[in-house]
């Protein structure tokens, strides 16, 4: 039903009528631009200052019962109000009802159970952004469970440590349940990491980076835009809107996840002050990258520690967004007070380089836009087929992928399951930051990416695709079968 009306309205609303989406939380559509978080913005301006909220920290998920080898978790998914906005109701779709989702802390070689119970309404399949997982846990598009049922994921962990995210995966659904609230982090501690000392505890946070736009009555407000996916003109850090956060004059570890629908991200730190990289998607850099602007597309990872001794006590560090416009700059801000004595460092080696298997296929994939009838993106010359297997790359080698991309906007392709190198960017080397493992690569407007994929751990039937969720959903995905 839903599919029919998106796709009816599509034909006449790609290239420059937004659509209105019909998605069940939002209230009935209004598609006149009286309602816009602009018109709240003016009538009351206080909500939307930033800096007003302290941050709030997603609760870390408790496991049910646990052993040396195996954590047990259940969470309900369902509707819930929050308040995002001062003496409104915002309704969303919240993991175990918090927005964002509980935090899981699984450890490598552990095992996670965690049974999803689904409350929400609608059809659901979670996905582990970032996580090897065997096929039939991974959140397929098409594993989708139904409301009222449950189902029960296992994450076998095998992975180096690392910071993903989980979140919904329905086929042609995923940007509206990703923006009503349906993404969590969920952080692979390895116990290789702990002789590093790098900041831990307190000090180690997990930033999920997201924009939205509200109406008058403070729901969320959503319109589809195929072309250039939803952007929302207010930038929210763990579900507050620009927040601000106490930070002690020592080291902090940041975790930066762009979980927005389309929305890029240049982080800069005050006046363009120093943060040091030391992880991105995949886990930690052979060596720490100093970057005084940090690009994140949607469903990246960059993870720094920041010397907050750099600045005096009694600070007000922003993070801005320099790739953002007027109301969509101030991300987050450091309100910097005394510290105590300094326990952590990051050291000059993180890890050690690992080699990857020699190449053994090459394959082009062009990204375009199809705009004949039922217009769409695609990958190789075709939309999402779940009956259609695009490769079947041989389980333990690598590949060279070259995504070229005829198309002027930015597609950030996403593999599921396995992680990759970044070979060359418009020809070019990627920068240090982007050297280590990643899970998504930004692909230019008419540029090419090559990355080299490591099909690694598990065989079997995996999705890629943009994560621009609007691309995504109409129908930028393909899959591949790792066979053994
Ligand atoms: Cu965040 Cu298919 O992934
Ligand atoms: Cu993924
Ligand atoms: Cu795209």
């Amino acid at each position: 039903m839903e599919e029919l009306t998106r796709r009816a309205a599509l034909t006449r609303g790609f290239g420059g009528i937004a659509l209105v989406c019909s998605f069940k939380l939002d209230p009935p559509t209004r598609p006149s631009g009286k309602r816009t978080s602009a018109i709240v913005r003016s009538a009351a301006n206080m909500p939307f200052e930033p800096f007003q909220r302290d941050l709030p920290l997603p609760p870390v998920a408790k496991p049910v019962s646990q052993t040396r080898r195996l954590q047990k978790y259940v969470v309900t998914t369902k509707p819930v109000n929050v308040e995002i906005l001062p003496g409104l109701q915002t309704p969303v779709l919240a993991y175990d009802g918090h927005y964002p989702g509980p935090t899981f802390h699984a450890t490598r070689g552990q095992v996670a159970d965690i049974v999803h119970v689904n409350n929400s309404g609608r059809d659901l399949t979670v996905h582990l952004h970032g996580g090897v997982t065997l096929p039939q846990y991974d959140g397929h598009p098409h594993d989708a469970f139904a409301n009222g049922t449950q189902k029960d994921y296992r994450y076998t962990n095998v992975q180096s440590g690392a910071t993903l995210w989980y979140h919904d995966h329905s086929h042609g659904e995923t940007a509206r349940t990703l923006y009503h609230g349906l993404a969590g982090f969920y952080i692979v501690n390895d116990p290789a990491e702990d002789a590093l000392e790098l900041p831990r505890g307190n000090y180690d946070v997990p930033l999920m980076i997201q924009d939205r736009s509200f109406n008058a009555d403070g729901s969320l407000r959503y319109q589809s835009d195929i072309d250039l996916g939803f952007h929302g003109d207010t930038i929210l850090v763990n579900g507050a809107i620009a927040p601000r956060m106490k930070v002690e004059r020592r080291l902090y570890r940041l975790r930066f996840l762009n979980a927005s629908n389309a929305r890029n991200y240049a982080l800069v730190l005050g006046n363009n002050r120093t943060m040091v990289q030391i992880a991105t998607d995949g886990g930690l850099l052979t060596k720490p990258v100093t970057r005084n602007v940090i690009p994140m597309e949607p469903a990246e990872r960059v993870e720094v520690v920041v010397d907050f001794r750099q600045f005096g006590v009694g600070s007000k560090v922003v993070l801005h967004n320099t790739a953002g416009e007027a109301s969509t700059r101030a991300v987050m801000r450091f309100d910097v007070v005394r510290g105590g004595a300094e326990e952590a460092r990051v050291p000059q080696v993180l890890t050690e380089e690992e080699d990857l298997p020699p190449v053994n296929a090459s394959r082009e994939w062009p990204l375009t836009f199809q705009g004949l009838g039922h217009a769409q993106w695609e990958i190789g010359g075709g939309g999402f087929d779940d009956n259609r297997i695009d490769c079947r790359p041989r389980l333990g080698s690598s590949e060279l992928w070259t995504f070229t991309n005829f198309s002027e906007r930015v597609h950030p392709m996403h593999l599921h399951c396995y992680h990759f190198k970044i070979v060359s960017i418009a020809g070019r080397k990627p920068h240090p930051g982007d050297a280590g493992f990643k899970d998504t690569v930004r692909v230019g407007p008419r540029e090419t990416v090559v990355v080299r994929p490591w099909f690694d751990y598990y065989s079997g039937r995996y999705v890629f695709h943009c994560h621009a969720s609007e691309h995504g959903d109409m129908s930028m995905m393909g899959q591949m079968d790792v066979v053994a």
